[in-house]
């Protein structure tokens, strides 16, 4: 008996009505996802003219014998699913049964297909219409073979975006589904040349490189969780590393690739504070999650998954990259200390003599907590540990690492102002920030509506250390401040509480506190232009490494750029 039957005519209905066949990567991703269902283990894609005169899919599956062929160009004709139960149960990538009869229907097609055990059968369609059937002798395996797309609907012909964008949607589809099969090899031959060929070899890193020419140990982060039913694998990129103005995602549930806005915006929320707003990271996500939990019929493309615990999706997947983030961020650190017996080389040199003129530069920076001056906090400061050599600031404001094998770059405000950020907000969190009354209370002009606000936020500004009093009708005075402020003049407060109404005067009051940490570390943080000695850079580098934060200032810019003495020696050509 055959596999194919013919699906009760409810369930027909069930399936949603739609055209399966918008463009020429639309019978690409058919044939393909047929011939992934069939059990392949290599696929030739070929096609030409961005697909308008040849779309071509070998493959070595299974085969359809000579009335499975035949059955299989009705639509609803399908092996994959038998009842309606099936439906909720998905676990191919076909399964509506109409993609052979759809695609038959408007263009010249070829079919020729052998079972292990059976004759080979060709047949030859014209406009849905079956022309010739014939034995093939071929080996086991199906060759679909689509000439001349769309020749019969004129309008649909017409509504085809130029061919270098057809081409292009088909190599970017032909890639993105090779990436979720790495143990199938593909070929994709476009035009007449080759474009790439897979292993096959199960190496999904390796593919990675092949296909989007990315350095995969460097720039992305892999990882695996799983949790009960759920299970989720994946690259993204690390902070700072391949990130883009447009969405650069490759998601897949249970191997199948979809659009989904649950895992974007749980993959944007992981990446909160690590990536500046409006970016986003590259990533490649396979989410495994139980066949009954996904409704794939919500389409005719079947592009889209619905799925049936939506937050328990985007809290795995949320809290599955916060990990891989937060892990990677452990990882450079540890990577970064420098083994100890390399000491001889990388002695700081703590020996020079401190130059009084440099210690009375007028330097703003408390990298630490303390009531003493800088001057005392240089006499007792501990060198950096050995295996690290700070080179010196270039440009006022980066500090050039060297350890044994790599060069760090560091932004030293956007460094500081992350160092600021989870300090504050460790010390809101305990409930107290430490606040000083400053001597000359500081004057500022207010008007009758930022008043009111400030009237309305005042208790929230005193947790973060605020005190004013009114002064007259259009001006307040700022009596306390946050302790970080200590030093600094009026014009310095006044910008800094400048910000804060701002914070306080926008709609969206969701992440206030948030917004007036950020505030407050960015002005508490050491400037850029500030000339540091070489003992505040050590006192600064020594607090990234002690406290394992992210990699990114509260905005989300990289304050750190990880040069390896490879990268330096492929620049110059020595290797
Ligand atoms: N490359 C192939 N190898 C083996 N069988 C195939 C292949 N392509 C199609 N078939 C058979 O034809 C049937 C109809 O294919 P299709 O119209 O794409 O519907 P669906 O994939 O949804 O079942 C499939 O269920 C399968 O049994
Ligand atoms: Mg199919």
């Amino acid at each position: 008996m055959g596999k194919v039957v013919l699906l009760p005519e409810e369930l027909r209905n069930k399936i949603a009505a739609g055209e399966v066949v918008e463009r020429p990567v639309s019978v690409v991703k058919e044939l393909v996802e047929n011939s992934i269902d069939a059990g392949a283990t290599r696929i030739i894609v070929e096609f030409a003219n961005g697909g308008e005169t040849l779309i071509s899919v070998i493959d070595d599956g299974e085969g359809m014998t000579r009335e499975d062929a035949i059955l299989a160009l009705n639509r609803f004709a399908t092996s994959k699913i038998k009842t309606e139960e099936d439906l909720y149960n998905i676990k191919t990538l076909g399964f509506r049964g109409e993609a052979l009869a759809s695609i038959a229907s408007v263009s010249k097609m070829e079919l020729r297909s052998k079972t292990e055990l059976e004759d080979g059968v060709f047949i030859k369609v014209e406009g849905g219409v079956i022309k010739e059937v014939n034995l093939w002798q071929g080996s086991k395996g199906t060759v679909i073979k689509v000439s001349d797309l769309f020749y019969n609907v004129p309008a649909r012909k017409k509504f085809l975006k130029s061919k270098a964008t057809e081409t292009n949607l088909i190599i970017d589809f032909v890639k993105r589904i090779a990436i979720a099969y790495p143990q199938i090899s593909f070929q994709l031959i476009q035009d007449g040349k080759s474009k790439f060929i897979t292993p096959g070899d199960g190496d999904l890193e390796n593919l990675i490189s092949l296909l989007f020419d990315i350095r995969v140990q460097e720039s992305l982060i892999s990882f695996q969780k799983r949790e009960g039913d759920y299970c989720i694998e994946g690259f993204v990129s690390k902070p700072g590393k391949l990130i883009a103005l447009k969405s650069q995602d490759y998601f897949y549930v249970n191997r199948r690739w979809v659009r989904n806005n649950t895992i974007l915006q749980a993959i944007r929320e992981g990446y909160k504070g690590r990536i500046l707003d409006g970016y986003f990271p590259f990533s490649i996500i396979f989410l495994t999650v139980p066949y009954s939990e996904v409704d794939v019929n919500v389409h005719p493309t079947k592009r889209e998954v619905k799925f049936q615990k939506e937050k328990e999706v985007y809290e795995f997947v949320f809290r599955s990259i916060r990990e891989a983030l937060d892990e990677e961020e452990k990882k450079f650190f540890i990577n970064m200390k420098a083994p100890e017996t390399e000491s001889k080389e990388y002695k700081s040199d703590s020996q020079i003599t401190l130059d009084r003129e440099i210690l009375s530069l007028p330097l703003e920076f408390k990298p630490y907590k303390s009531e003493k001056k800088l001057s005392e906090a240089v006499s007792e400061y501990i060198p950096l540990r050995s295996g690290f050599r700070i080179v010196g600031q270039i440009f006022d404001n980066y500090i050039i690492l060297e350890t044994k094998d790599k060069v760090y770059i560091i932004d030293q405000h956007a460094a500081h102002e992350r160092i600021k950020y989870e300090e504050l907000k460790e010390e809101l969190n305990l409930g107290y920030i430490q606040n000083v009354e400053i001597l000359f209370p500081v004057v500022i002009e207010v008007s009758e509506e930022e008043k009111i606000l400030l009237d309305k936020y005042k208790d929230l500004l005193e947790r973060f250390a605020f005190s004013w009093e009114d002064f007259g009708p259009y001006h307040i005075r700022i009596v306390k401040v946050p302790y970080e402020f200590l030093n600094f003049d009026s014009k310095s407060i006044e910008n800094l509480f400048r910000e804060i109404i701002s914070d306080i005067s926008e709609k969206d009051l969701s992440k206030l506190e948030d917004k007036i940490i950020k505030s407050m570390a960015c002005h508490s943080a050491v400037r850029s232009g500030n000339i540091l000695i070489r003992e505040e850079m050590e006192m600064l580098i020594k607090l990234i490494f002690e406290k394992n934060i992210p990699l990114t200032c509260p905005h989300g810019r990289p304050y750190i750029w990880e040069i390896s003495r490879e990268d330096l020696e492929r620049y110059f050509h020595r290797r």
